[in-house]
């Protein structure tokens, strides 16, 4: 019987998920394994390899067994994963030279910290797109080679293979037969040049990063190997692969220059479609490769995060205790019809794009005699919209300048957690003056490994038959004239201001 169905991992930083999709994109059936995460020293965050594997595997394990089909009803897999995140393995063992160093980790800052100040900074922009930073790849492997005894060695020696997320579960997936990574993955390294599609020689050397250790790069479309026949009882195509954002683009359908998504999670990820040419930021934000559909070729995004989101609200929750859970945000905000004048910068770990000071801290002004709970949970949502105002602002200078002085954003997609709240959007919309579009199927992560798998194997045919299958669930039209919104903006860059006015 030909495959009826795609399954689709999402192996994301705190669960592994796995769900199985029918034709018409509907999730038939969904597991979710959460895994332990280490942290072995402050700022220091990790996962044990076999976490990663173990619970990815029984996820997708379950999820066949809840949808009632077996591998031979699966007529391919598409993987999404957390980015960046950084494991290194033995060839012949499959033996991890120790746990993966996750994106969140901070120890490689202060080498990045002095990086940062030579013409490497530069260099890596223009190959790469991304800025010198310890969340990429290339300084925690170096890391690596230099912290743990033999590593070097061993590594220029052949021996050891470096891979994100995605290497690992495909070298895992394929009986350790293909040592790969995608072009979207490959893009979060900051070792690859995002123009040739190629690993940078002159990036490997600055890092001292032998290429021996380096995963072939792959399309993030197209079959690249079969499962082992013993994970599955028979094997099934592995035929996509992306970062997980670049997937969540996809599972979006902003397949076109200028459709941008924005996932509410515990930060918010901000991914603009620029087309088939990288545009270099001039706003501190990074290039990235969207994805490759075989032998297309490749698509850009602009991408900007915003680093607390849904955070704010957990710290409502569990920081001031003012509410039992996330869930209520929405009526509480709505039994005041604005916030009185309070504004709450919640820039605990600094600020991202567009200002990039990680010495601001987050403040909470305008307190009166009157102010609420109430109040102070309205504010919190408001600011996750404002905070993605200036993420849009920031990525319209640069798109102006790449795509045209006319450039507009016409409509904004959403997805993650935080899109479930009505209020939210609808308060995006208005602060944003753009329509902003919830789909039906919000596991668009998912959705999108699964398109990409599904058009690797000819599933769908090609990109349009996917778009038919995106519907949106509900529109939120901006409701504020432009004044109001001029000004209540204005008011949200004045709190920004004063969130920044710490000592260093
Ligand atoms: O760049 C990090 C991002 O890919 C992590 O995504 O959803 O696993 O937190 P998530």
């Amino acid at each position: 019987m030909p495959g009826r169905y795609i399954l689709a991992l999402d192996q994301g930083t705190t669960s592994s998920r796995a769900m199985v999709f029918d034709a018409e994109g509907r999730v038939v059936a969904l597991a979710q394994r959460p895994f332990e995460q280490l942290f072995p020293q402050p700022g220091w965050v990790e996962h044990r390899p076999e976490d990663i594997w173990n619970s990815q595997i029984g996820a997708a394990r379950e999820a066949l067994r809840l949808a009632g089909i077996t591998a031979p009803e699966v007529a391919a897999i598409g993987v999404a994963n957390q980015r960046e995140t950084t494991l290194v393995w033995d060839r012949t063992t499959g033996e991890p030279l120790g746990n993966a160093i996750v994106w969140q980790c901070r120890r490689t800052a202060a080498r990045c910290d002095e990086l940062r100040l030579t013409p490497a900074a530069h260099l890596i922009q223009s190959r790469t797109g991304l800025l010198v930073d310890a969340y990429f790849s290339a300084s925690k492997v170096e890391w690596m080679l230099e912290r743990i005894p033999t590593a070097r060695a061993r590594a220029e020696a052949g021996d050891l293979a470096f891979g994100t997320v995605d290497s690992w579960l495909v070298w895992q997936l394929t009986g350790k037969q293909r040592h790969v990574t995608d072009v979207t993955n490959a893009s979060r390294t900051m070792l690859f040049d995002i123009h040739k599609l190629a690993w940078d020689d002159e990036l490997c050397g600055l890092f001292s990063i032998p290429k021996a250790m380096l995963p072939t790069v792959v399309p993030s479309s197209g079959v690249i190997g079969e499962t082992d026949p013993e994970l599955f009882g028979a094997p099934i195509p592995i035929a996509g692969v992306a970062g997980d954002q670049q997937a969540a683009l996809f599972g979006q359908m902003c397949s076109h220059i200028g459709m941008a998504k924005n996932t509410y999670g515990t930060g918010c990820f901000l991914l603009l479609h620029t087309g088939t040419k990288p545009c270099l930021s001039q706003q501190a934000l990074l290039s990235t490769v969207a994805w490759q559909l075989g032998a297309s070729p490749a698509e850009y995004a602009l991408e900007g995060s915003v680093f607390i989101a849904g955070a704010a609200v957990q710290w409502l929750r569990d920081g001031l205790q003012i509410i039992g859970g996330a869930a209520e945000t929405e009526a509480v905000a709505r039994s005041v019809p604005d916030t009185d004048g309070v504004m709450f910068v919640p820039a605990f770990v600094g600020l991202g794009a567009p200002y990039w000071d990680p010495h601001a801290r987050g403040i909470i002004t305008g307190l009166t005699r009157g102010t609420t709970r109430a109040h102070l949970v309205r504010a919190a949502l408001e600011a996750i919209a404002y905070q993605t105002c200036d993420v849009v602002e920031a990525m319209l200078a640069d798109a102006r300048q790449a795509l045209g002085a006319g450039f507009r954003l016409t409509e904004l997609r959403v997805d993650g957690g935080a899109a479930a709240n009505d209020f939210l959007m609808q308060f995006q919309a208005d602060v944003l003056g753009v329509p902003v579009i919830r789909p039906t199927v919000t596991e668009t992560t998912a959705a999108g490994a699964a398109y990409l798998a599904g058009l690797g194997v000819g599933f769908w045919r090609d990109v349009s038959e996917v778009a038919r299958i995106w519907q949106p669930e509900r529109t939120f039209s901006p409701a504020l004239d432009t004044d109001a919104r001029q000004a209540a903006y204005q008011a949200w860059r004045a709190a920004v201001q004063r969130a920044r006015s710490f000592p260093a």
